[in-house]
């Protein structure tokens, strides 16, 4: 159980309680990039009254649901396999639907609120990067990381230190972050305004889920896979 503190950072209530990504998510909390840094900064500028935060942080602790696995305990090669296997494939699975969906609601409801274009061009750009992004990790990264695992001597790498790759998928993983948060800012955090279609509304929930999935996603590589990598880098010597 986490002791409840305020100046504890994102990232700690997250590993501590995997459960949590959930109420973080809901409130607009970035726990994957931004999870550095101490929840008290964050609420006090988003405006959110701290104690209503913890009071939430402890419901969440209280009613935990078993199902949220905990990374912390598993291998290199598990951790890599589980990105691949939930989070890439659910993109490669969801991206071209929602990119359809943002271009269709665009084009036939634009003319009423002109952020629509903006989301699909900022979802458009959000696709493509990811796309090479994920590639980059499947190629280089991730096989590096089943490399490091059994490895007693330090691998030979082509790119030199796996901190080189490790540093920039972390700023990639900033830059998605920042598209995400264009768009939750273009949706008014994915409310559907009364006028909304149907498909106008599936939209939103659609790309509200991916936003879940992608704060999950880039917080199991940037607070457990890259530290579980990185520490076994150095403990081979670097
Ligand atoms: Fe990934
Ligand atoms: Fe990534």
């Amino acid at each position: 159980m986490s002791t409840l503190s305020s100046g504890k950072t994102i990232g700690q209530y997250v590993l501590e309680q995997p459960a949590l990504s959930k109420v973080f998510g809901n409130l607009g909390i970035d726990f994957c990039c931004g999870g550095k840094r101490p929840l008290d900064e964050v609420c006090q500028e988003k405006g959110l009254d701290i104690a209503e935060v913890l009071k939430a942080i402890e419901d969440a602790t209280n009613t935990s649901d078993t199902e949220t696995m905990n990374w912390q305990a598993a291998s290199l090669s598990e951790m890599v396999d589980h990105i691949y296997d939930i989070h890439h494939q659910y993109l490669y699975e969801e991206m071209p639907r929602l990119l359809q969906m943002t271009q269709k609601v665009a084009r036939v409801h634009g003319d009423k609120d002109a952020r629509l274009g903006k989301l699909a061009e900022v979802y458009g750009q959000l696709v493509s990067e990811l796309t090479i992004h994920m590639l980059k990790e499947e190629n280089v990264l991730f096989p590096y990381c089943r490399e490091l695992e059994t490895a007693k001597v330090q691998p030979k790498f082509h790119c030199g230190s796996i901190a080189n790759p490790i540093r920039v998928m972390g700023l990639e993983h900033e830059q998605a972050g920042s598209l995400l948060e264009t768009m939750r800012d273009l949706t008014d955090g994915y409310t559907p305004p009364e006028w909304a279609c149907n498909t106008y509304r599936a939209m939103l929930a659609g790309l509200k889920d991916m936003e879940a999935d992608i704060h999950q996603h880039i917080h199991e590589e940037n607070n457990i896979l890259f530290p579980k990598a990185l520490q076994k880098s150095d403990s081979l010597g670097g």
